[in-house]
């Protein structure tokens, strides 16, 4: 074991990275699967091709967004998915350094997001960081993207020697038209999880958001340690319409009550809200599988408040496999009259694996509310490019009844492209 190897088992963040527990059958490997690319590149650049048609997204920019992809994750593109993960990548349970997701706002069609982890084919974390800064580097080079932020506070989340479990990630924001959205995650913990308040704090008052954060630092001081903590800091970069930085929260065995209190700090988001996604996947808690995550977003719009709370409920660790996760996604789209056709085609772009056969696939649901915007809603998938995990032995279904059965695959109508020329807020 090395450092990255050994801090990653350690699982400092409370368990956060903990994928259901393997009992029950043997996972479903990779190589079982028939028709699937054997290179890691190739395997999530096709499930990447395939949910851009999903989200609206021409031929042309589809073969832009695959190749980025694959410059992004570098000399791990060629990896055979026949030999181990190279390195325990904290994107997804099984360790696959890509993660997708489908926003869906109100009325509009779906966003796809892609986040990757650049340094993941590095044995070590010091060069996990060298890696994956080399590689973001790159990228913003081409489009012309200033760093100066995240050089700025490279000494608080990118020292000589960081602590795991991540260093540096990026996620695309994936549109029909108009420029790709960048969005960098950094590491809370990466000078000493026991550092993370004075880093974030640090962090946000460099960024001049220092006060806006405060009624954040005060609802973590409260339960630090054993109730919450920091898990990512993460910012916008490039040409945002209104560049975010991002600070995540995570609930150690919050009840639906404590994770409404969560949304608290943030004028405008509704607790009632953040208690009733709770509800629909994990009945009134507590989350003690998996934490419930929160999401504050700092514009400066408000120079007081947070601007947007985001609740991620970790649905593969309440629910038995993916058909029930699955369902419950469908009954809280439906909750804000939003189509579940775009979930679905995008479930069947990802695998061909009944749903009931693994748990994962569909990893967290999230909640966003900010200022007057409708709340949004977004699914979060894992590529099970290693390996499926097997269905849940331990799961008592919460009390909602089954939403009303819908056929996968059912073609759905095209989404609408969009046409503005600078990335929008999504999470
Ligand atoms: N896989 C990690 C986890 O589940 C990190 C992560 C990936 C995550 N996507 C996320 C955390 C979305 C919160 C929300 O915790």
């Amino acid at each position: 074991m090395n450092a990255y190897t050994r801090h990653c088992a350690a699982r400092p963040l409370g368990g956060a990275a903990t994928p259901p527990p393997l009992s029950g059958p043997d996972p479903v490997e990779r190589s079982e699967r028939r028709d699937a690319p054997d290179r890691l590149g190739h395997f999530t650049a096709d499930q990447l091709g395939r949910l851009c048609e999903v989200a609206g997204i021409g031929a042309r920019q589809r073969a832009t967004h695959q190749r980025v992809l694959s410059e992004l994750l570098g000399p791990a593109a060629a990896l055979p998915l026949t030999d181990p993960p190279p390195s325990p990548s904290f994107v997804s349970d099984d360790h696959t350094p890509v993660e997708f997701s489908l926003t869906f706002p109100a009325g509009g069609a779906p966003v796809l997001r892609v986040l990757v982890d650049p340094g993941f084919a590095a044995r070590s974390l010091p060069d996990n960081a060298r890696t994956a800064w080399a590689a973001v580097g790159r990228l913003a080079t081409q489009w012309g993207i200033d760093l100066g932020e995240l050089t700025r506070l490279s000494d608080l989340f990118l020292p000589p020697e960081p602590h795991g479990p991540l260093t540096l990630w990026c996620a695309l924001d994936l549109r029909p038209a108009g420029p790709t959205g960048v969005k960098l995650y950094l590491n809370p913990g990466a000078r000493g999880v026991g550092r993370a308040m004075e880093t974030v704090t640090e962090a946000m008052t460099r960024l001049g958001h220092a006060r806006a954060f405060e009624p954040v630092r005060r609802h973590v001081a409260a339960r630090s340690p054993e109730r919450a903590g920091f898990m990512f800091f993460a910012l916008d970069v490039g040409p945002w319409a209104e560049p975010r930085v991002k600070v995540y929260v995570v609930h150690h065995g919050a009840t639906a009550a404590d994770a409404a209190d969560a949304a608290r700090p943030v004028p405008g988001a509704r607790p009632e809200r953040v208690a009733e996604l709770c509800r629909l996947i994990g009945g009134d808690g507590p989350f003690d599988r998996l934490p419930l995550v929160s999401c504050y977003s700092f514009t400066g719009a408000d120079t007081h408040h947070p601007t947007g709370h985001g609740l991620h409920v970790p649905v593969r660790a309440y629910v038995r496999d993916d058909r029930v996760a699955r369902e419950r996604a469908v009954r809280f789209l439906r909750r804000y009259g939003v189509s579940s056709t775009p979930l679905d085609r995008a479930l069947d772009a990802l695998t061909v694996r009944p749903l009931t056969a693994g748990v994962g696939l569909i990893s967290y649901l999230s909640l966003v509310q900010a200022g007057r915007q409708a709340p949004r809603i977004t699914t979060y998938f894992c590529p099970e490019a290693y390996r499926v995990l097997p269905p849940r032995q331990d799961t008592a279904p919460p009390s909602p009844a089954p939403a009303p059965a819908i056929e996968r695959g059912s073609t759905a109508p095209r989404s609408t492209p969009q046409g503005s020329t600078a990335p929008r807020t999504t999470d």
